[in-house]
């Protein structure tokens, strides 16, 4: 059984009072019933205490425009779903944030930027988990733990749609949640079937992150947004989220008791024994509810005992070469039947040799996800699987190559007729702040460079890491113990979040390759 399995869900129920205030995906301060009936979420920025930093340059509180641009015919329904025109059926206005600002009230940097005025620009480098050293994949492992035993300080999860919240927001229904669960969820709301009205009744044409354009520069944001949380979580702000190559692979690479967790002796699928969120789409379908983020079991995977028939095997190089080399991002229908996609051939429902769609098999991009045959293999519930993170980093890395390579125009994305939610000005669910898809059809230059780093660092110490590894893992776990107790006093002091600013909780003590880690406060 896995490291995870000690660490993961230790101490997760005592963590739960921390925050006094239950107020997102939304922004604690605007999850209130005066937010709701204003539909303003323009909150203050603590450097000025001015709405969105006004005072200040970092941005101004102003309407929220969405793109009136048609969507395709996968979804015909209209003014039924929360998610539709995001993020109007919450806010309709919010803070737009100026420079290199970002954050619900513009007290945060852009991805890649950081310092006070967020001047800084600073590459990050994604790196292969299996090249990492010892220590540094230990410190990966502990700041998932951290993440699933904190509850995040700025952001809070919907339990009910908008409707049920009353029509001035009298009955708001939001709850805290920590920082790993906060990512499941978001990846269960965008992806989940539409309420239609009565149990059951449901439509499920519908995905505001698959099966079309948006699907990889969603994933991108994602990933930036993970990382960004983490930073401002363990105060590492060069903190990136490493990938796992998996092509050619013949098994689970990182499926071992020091990484990803390896299998039980008593039961081949049991992975953690602690709580898996979101992962009864038929329960929650059923009854019109949302996922409120309740403990539904252990995190399930049982890699290699898939159906073979859909999947014959892990992508291999080949696939990779072939699949990028498709010069066409978008085709077609816009969707799971694009032919000679490359966003549907990586996505895996098309043929990577032939790029033709095909039904009944998976490849690419999905074959991890059924490959994994636990709880990685539905959409809704796959984020559980900390795997999730290391598999996409890795799709995001083969987008950013494909980018590079064919350098194509902006006005390959497709602007209108994808289906709900893809279209490049649509803006992405359910995150605020806002990003539009079609920003992030951009290479990744920008903000980091995650593209297929090689191991080339491998410290003179890593001999000695199979001693130390004991030794290491006692302290951080120490140190673990220590930052969230940090943690809950410095929310208590309500400190700025500023990601710039230098919070550590848990901080390694000199350059990377040092095995000490040591916090400052
Ligand atoms: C924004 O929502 C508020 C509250 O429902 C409403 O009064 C206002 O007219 C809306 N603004 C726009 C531009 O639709
Ligand atoms: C949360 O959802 C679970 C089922 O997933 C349900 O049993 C429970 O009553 C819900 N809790 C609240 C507060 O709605
Ligand atoms: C695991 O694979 C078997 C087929 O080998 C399939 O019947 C089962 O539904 C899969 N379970 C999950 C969770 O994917
Ligand atoms: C993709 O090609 C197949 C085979 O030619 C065809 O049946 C299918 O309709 C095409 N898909 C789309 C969306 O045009």
């Amino acid at each position: 059984m896995a490291t995870l399995v000690g660490l993961f869900y230790g101490c997760a129920a005592a963590l739960c009072v921390l925050t006094g205030s239950c107020l997102a995906q939304f922004p604690r301060r605007c999850a209130t019933s005066e937010g709701l009936r204003t539909k303003e979420c323009c909150p203050p920025w603590e450097g000025d205490g001015s709405a969105c930093g006004a005072l200040s340059g970092r941005g101004f509180c102003t309407e929220v425009l969405v793109s009136e641009e048609p969507h395709g015919p996968q979804y015909p329904h209209s003014g039924i779903d929360d998610r539709e025109r995001w993020p109007l059926a919450f806010f309709n206005r919010t803070c737009r944030c100026a420079g290199n600002y970002d954050g619900a009230d513009c007290g945060e940097c852009r991805f890649g930027y950081r310092g006070a005025g967020c001047g800084e620009y600073r590459e990050s480098v994604r790196r292969n988990i299996l090249t990492l050293s010892v220590a540094e994949q230990q410190r990966f492992i502990s700041y998932l733990n951290l993440a699933k035993n904190t509850v995040n300080a700025d952001y809070v999860i919907a339990t009910a749609t908008r409707a049920e919240m009353g029509a001035d927001g009298e009955n708001p229904a939001f709850s805290d949640i920590d920082t790993y669960d906060l990512f499941v969820w978001m990846h269960y709301y965008v992806s989940r079937d539409a309420f239609l009205g009565g149990p059951g009744n449901v439509w499920r044409e519908i995905d505001f992150a698959h099966e079309s354009a948006a699907f990889l520069p969603w994933h991108r944001v994602f990933l930036l947004l993970w990382e960004h949380e983490i930073r401002k979580l363990t105060g590492d702000f060069d903190f990136t989220l490493p990938y796992w190559d998996w092509r050619d692979a013949q098994a689970c690479d990182v499926c071992t008791d020091a990484l990803m967790g390896g299998r039980s002796a008593f039961n081949p699928s049991l992975i953690d024994p602690a709580s898996v969120i979101c992962t009864q789409p038929e329960e929650y379908n059923s009854r019109e509810a949302l996922c409120n983020a309740t403990g539904e079991g252990p995190l399930l995977r049982n890699p290699g005992n898939h159906d073979r028939g859909r999947v014959p095997r892990l992508p291999t190089s080949a696939d990779v070469d072939a699949v990028v080399s498709l010069t066409e991002y978008e085709t077609d229908t816009l969707d799971r039947f694009a032919n000679g996609s490359f966003r549907n051939a990586l996505e895996g429902f098309a043929n990577p040799e032939t790029g033709m769609a095909i039904t009944g098999q998976s490849t690419m991009h999905n074959s991890l996800h059924i490959f994994m045959n636990g709880s990685m293999s539905s959409v809704q519930g796959s984020a559980n699987d900390p795997i999730f993170l290391l598999h996409h980093a890795f799709i995001d890395s083969i987008f950013e190559r494909w980018l590079r390579t064919h350098r194509p125009p902006r006005t390959h994305y497709p602007r209108s007729n994808a289906p709900i939610g893809h279209n490049d000005a649509y803006y992405m669910v359910p995150f605020m702040s806002l990003y539009r898809n079609g920003d992030y059809f951009v290479t990744n230059k920008e903000f980091l460079t995650p593209y297929l780093e090689k191991a080339q660092d491998i410290w003179q110490w890593l001999l000695a890491a199979g001693i130390l590894g004991a030794l290491v893992a006692a302290v951080v776990a120490a140190l673990v113990v220590t930052a969230i107790k940090r943690r809950k006093r410095s929310q208590r002091r309500k400190l700025t979040s500023v990601y710039g600013e230098r919070r550590p909780l848990l901080h390694s003590s000199s350059e990377e390759g040092s095995s000490s880690y040591q916090t400052t406060l």
